[in-house]
């Protein structure tokens, strides 16, 4: 019997196939049973009937639990109803290995029960579209650098100097010397732009931020393109495109993913260059004015309304199920009353943060970084990214060009992914100078001589030079519409918990 996989059906419509996968969901009527069937490609509806296989082999399957591996031979079938547009008239089964008890049901479970188990939640198709959307990133990222002329350069994770800054450092005992692991391969990289021209590094990433929220993961993948001559102007056409790109390669590979995990397609289908381009003295012009307070006054009165609709379906399910009701309805108002309790909590939280976010904001004084309720403001407002440039040189790394028309400021940008999803990029031009440069090391109270390497590109051939990096999480969050970064990376790893 030819094997195939369910992605492949459509070639085999009409003829007998077998496909290998694991017990994803069943139901039994009687005479006819519906498994279905995943086998890392998709999901396949496989119906057996009474008659056309063995009792024995029917009774077996009848029993069969969730997770259980097997071999399923049929006929394929198209059928618009069913998930994935084919499914299997079944003649025949081996069971590979049977599973009883498998712990996590069809039934809402809580988030830090399905992180302890997140080796088996990964065959959940939450979690298999987002692991789908993550590779199909990555690729995309690589496939832009290497057609697009860049070198990639493997930058190290044990480092001997601060990348970014000294409190968010792991540190290492290195046979008795104290290294840190890698914040950023910037500034490896830098180097290596002077060999190469154009060069990126992508890599895990780490960093001891006393950060519990939705978008800080201690360890990340981030990837850095570095190059030599270039402007602020030419990094932000750089990210544009480089963004614009990724955000097509998922529309183009993971449409049925993206429709699955509730993503906003048409949102995506608009990401292309130019993005909106604001200074950080614009943003905070924006911020502190009154368009945000009007802003954020309508999102309240929608949050308000969306509550009232949201409580009343609650209401209606739970008067529903005080009643007599048929079994299968009984499970299917329990699950939707878990989630939609979950939407309420979460609808109040934003309620009750709506007043201090606009409080934030006004308060908000030239010269701090900004938060990341402020991010998420001026991200809100805005459906295509936003690139904010030239913030307060105070607030950034030391190695942050100064502006020679404004040494107030940097010549950086962050860039702020639209609806709410705040960064994604943070990328500069290089100070380039070499006297400047060691100042700002001293200034922030860095070790000059760790740095002397990094000084040495500055005597030897300096040029205007620049780069961003990317985090692969909440590029991934944003596109997926996921609410929480922790579910972009296989195996999160969180301030607060590392799990398993
Ligand atoms: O803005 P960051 O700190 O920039 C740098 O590290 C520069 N050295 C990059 C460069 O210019 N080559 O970090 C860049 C991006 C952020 O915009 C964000 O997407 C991600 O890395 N990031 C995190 N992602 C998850 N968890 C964290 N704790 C993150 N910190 C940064
Ligand atoms: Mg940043």
């Amino acid at each position: 019997m030819e094997k195939a996989t369910i992605d492949s059906l459509e070639q085999f419509v009409g003829k007998e196939v077998t496909l290998e996968g694991w017990l994803y969901h069943s139901r039994s009527s009687g005479k006819i049973q519906f498994l279905i069937l995943r086998d890392g490609t998709g999901l396949c509806q496989c119906i057996v009937e009474k008659g056309q296989v063995s009792n024995e082999l029917f009774e077996q399957l009848k029993h069969l639990g969730q997770e259980s591996s097997l071999a399923v031979t049929g006929t394929v079938r198209a059928d618009d109803r069913s998930v994935g547009g084919y499914e299997l008239a079944v003649t025949d089964a081996n069971v590979v290995s049977p599973a009883t008890d498998y712990p996590i049901t069809p039934k809402s479970h809580g988030v830090d029960f399905l992180l302890r188990h997140r080796h088996l939640h990964f065959r959940s198709q939450r979690q298999w579209c987002i692991g789908k959307v993550r590779h199909t990133v990555i690729d995309a990222i690589r496939r832009f650098f290497n057609d697009n002329g860049f070198t990639l350069i493997d930058t190290p994770i044990f480092t001997t100097i601060v990348g970014e800054d000294q409190q968010s450092l792991f540190e290492v005992d290195y046979f008795g010397t104290p290294l840190h692991l890698t914040q950023t391969g910037q500034l490896y990289l830098e180097s290596a732009a002077m060999s190469f021209g154009k060069v990126y590094c992508f890599g895990p990433t780490f960093r001891a931020e006393r950060s519990k929220t939705r978008r800080h993961l201690t360890e990340f993948w981030m990837v850095e393109p570095e190059v030599a001559f270039v402007d602020l102007g030419g990094l932000l056409e750089l990210a544009e495109n480089f963004v614009s790109f990724v955000v097509a390669q998922v529309l183009q590979n993971n449409k049925g993913e993206l429709e699955s995990l509730g993503a906003d397609v048409a949102a995506l289908e608009k990401i292309k260059p130019p993005f909106y381009r604001l200074t950080y003295t614009e943003a905070v012009n924006i911020l502190t004015g009154q368009k945000t307070t009007d802003f954020l006054a309508g999102q309240l009165q929608e949050l308000k309304s969306q509550k009232e609709h949201v409580a009343g379906r609650i209401a209606q399910l739970e008067e529903e199920q005080k009643g007599q009701i048929k079994q299968w309805k009984r499970d299917k108002n329990a699950t939707e009353l878990i989630e939609l309790r979950s939407e309420l909590a979460e609808i109040e939280t934003k309620i009750e943060n709506n007043p201090k976010h606009a409080k934030l904001a006004a308060e908000f004084r030239w010269g701090k970084d900004l938060g990341g309720s402020d991010e998420t403001i001026i991200s809100q407002m805005h459906d295509k990214p936003v690139f904010v440039t030239h913030y307060p040189k105070q607030a950034k790394a030391f190695y942050m060009k100064t502006n020679r028309d404004n040494q107030d400021v940097v010549l950086n940008f962050d860039c702020l992914a639209p609806e709410g999803f705040g960064e994604i990029i943070g990328g500069s031009v290089r100070e380039d100078d070499h006297d400047r440069l060691l100042a700002r090391i001293k200034e922030q109270g860095l070790n000059p001589e760790t740095y002397g390497w990094y000084l040495d590109l500055r005597k030897y051939g300096s040029v205007p030079h620049g780069g961003f990096g990317l985090g692969v999480e909440r590029t991934v969050a944003w596109i997926t519409a996921e609410k929480h970064i922790r579910q972009c990376i296989p195996f999160p790893r969180m301030m607060d918990k590392v799990y398993i």
